[in-house]
């Protein structure tokens, strides 16, 4: 690849602007790459391998900011875990109940995931008092999804802005069972429940309205939790207490992070890409029902099963993508692949309709409004709805000045719309790619030819 295509420059200690620009000549991208672990697998592995008696061995862990602080939280609550590494790290649970004091506030950084499971358990631990809290963005982020749930168990916690928002104390009590009807379709309120109940007597049960990824209800199963599903009223019950045994997990390549390069292969003419041993779990492949709904040609090889988890290498080629409308109970399963999703939508033909995605508002920022407002701002051609996005297709990009306002999902976004822009594509903040996906720049590096 030629080095004009892809600069990165340093503006202090923290800050990174990421530059892009195409050559004339045109681009094209080729090669067989492999993405990080899985984001959503790799703090579960970490937190039940804490919990569980004995030793969890865990390969393939994604080495993002966001397991890093679930790492730490859990050290301080006293699971002995080894050096992160993607090849192997060890990790020596505590056993279920036995979380020590920590002397300090956990501090889950920018990640919702930590936050809201670890709320679940330290709220179910009896006689110890804790305190939580994150970075300038999940400090913004709604805990009342968690909070309610937890208090109905019998929970004690106190937050800001009337238990909304962190930080928040929780003094841990022995807690009661609940049929919990959780009014979104979320793997982080249904995993924090699920998770209260492990140390809770009795049953727990989650009802969702859609299905949300399933990556807890499969691990707590391998580490021995007496789990019921109902696939027809999305309901998962837990029985306590729980005894959990040491495990080894393998986590496959995060399909959430293989999207943007599975977008990238599609709109960039000429592209030929296989991202090896991703994890197509089917909570998750909403990504790629979407994708070929717009005509992408995108092909599963060499599927198999990989520690509970469904495992593929994905070929994509570029190919003309039209529109489509993703809506309903596809969104939970695509989720946080819709600011790629409009990405693809700029280089379809016609008009894509995203709707019921509101929770995209509360993620690491307001994904609507800052994919709508950056896209825009690069020429493209679209409108904000209050629960997603209109994309009209067609209109060519030219590359300017845009910022991820620190969110990893919108930095690698842009990053990836620039690659189809005229002239030069400056993304302001790019290092938030950090936090799932640390050398997202150099396999951008590597495949560009
Ligand atoms: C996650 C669940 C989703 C997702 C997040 C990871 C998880 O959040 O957006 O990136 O690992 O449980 P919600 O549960 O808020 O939808």
């Amino acid at each position: 690849m030629s080095a004009s295509v892809i600069k990165v420059e340093t503006q202090d200690h923290i800050s990174h602007q990421l530059i892009i620009q195409r050559p004339p000549s045109g681009l094209s991208l080729q090669g067989r790459i492999r993405v990080p672990g899985d984001k959503s697998i790799s703090h579960r592995a970490l937190m039940l391998g804490a919990i569980a008696q004995g030793e969890t061995q865990i390969q393939g862990l994604l080495l993002g900011e966001d397991p890093r602080s679930t790492a730490s939280c859990f050290q301080a609550l006293g699971a002995e875990i080894s050096e992160l590494s993607t090849e192997f790290v060890r990790v020596k649970g505590i056993g279920l109940g036995n979380f020590l004091e920590p002397l300090d506030v956990l501090n889950a950084g920018n990640s919702g995931t930590t936050i809201r499971l670890m709320m679940g358990l330290l709220a179910s631990h009896p006689g110890r008092f804790f305190t939580v809290t994150g970075d300038d963005s999940l400090r913004s982020r709604p805990m009342s999804r968690v909070v309610k749930p937890l208090l109905q168990m019998g929970a004690n916690i106190w937050g800001r802005k009337d238990n909304t928002l962190a930080p928040l104390a929780i003094q841990g009590q022995a807690l009661q069972g609940i049929h919990y009807h959780s009014p979104i379709a979320s793997a982080q309120v249904k995993s924090c429940i699920l998770l209260a109940g492990l140390n809770t007597q009795g049953e727990t049960t989650v009802t969702e309205p859609a299905l949300s990824r399933d990556h807890s209800e499969r691990m707590l199963r391998a580490f021995g939790a007496k789990l019921t599903v109902d696939p027809e009223t999305h309901s998962v019950t837990v029985s306590g207490p729980a005894q959990l045994y040491g495990q080894t997990v393998i986590v496959p390549g995060d399909i959430s992070s293989a999207a943007f390069w599975l977008v990238a292969g599609a709109i960039v003419p000429g592209s030929d890409l296989v991202i090896e041993n991703v994890g197509v779990n089917p909570t998750r492949t909403g990504i790629l029902e979407a994708l070929e709904m717009m005509g992408a040609d995108i092909q599963r090889e060499n599927e198999r099963e990989v520690a509970g988890e469904p495992v593929a290498d994905l070929r994509v080629r570029s190919s003309q993508l039209k529109s489509c409308t993703i809506a309903g109970d596809i969104i939970p399963r695509l989720i946080d692949e819709v600011p790629i999703l409009a990405v693809a939508a700029i280089f379809a033909q016609g008009k894509t309709i995203i709707r019921d995605a509101a929770e995209l508002r509360v993620k690491e920022s307001d994904r609507i409004t800052v994919m709508v407002q950056q896209l825009n701002q690069m020429g493209a051609n679209v409108t904000e709805l209050p629960d997603g996005m209109e994309i009209t297709g067609g209109t060519p990009l030219v590359g300017t000045d845009v910022d991820s306002y620190t969110d990893h999902r919108i930095a690698m976004s842009l990053a990836i719309a620039a690659l189809n822009a005229s002239g030069i594509t400056t993304i302001h903040r790019a290092e938030a790619a950090a936090i799932s996906y640390p050398n997202f720049t150099s396999t951008l590096t590597e495949i560009c030819q």
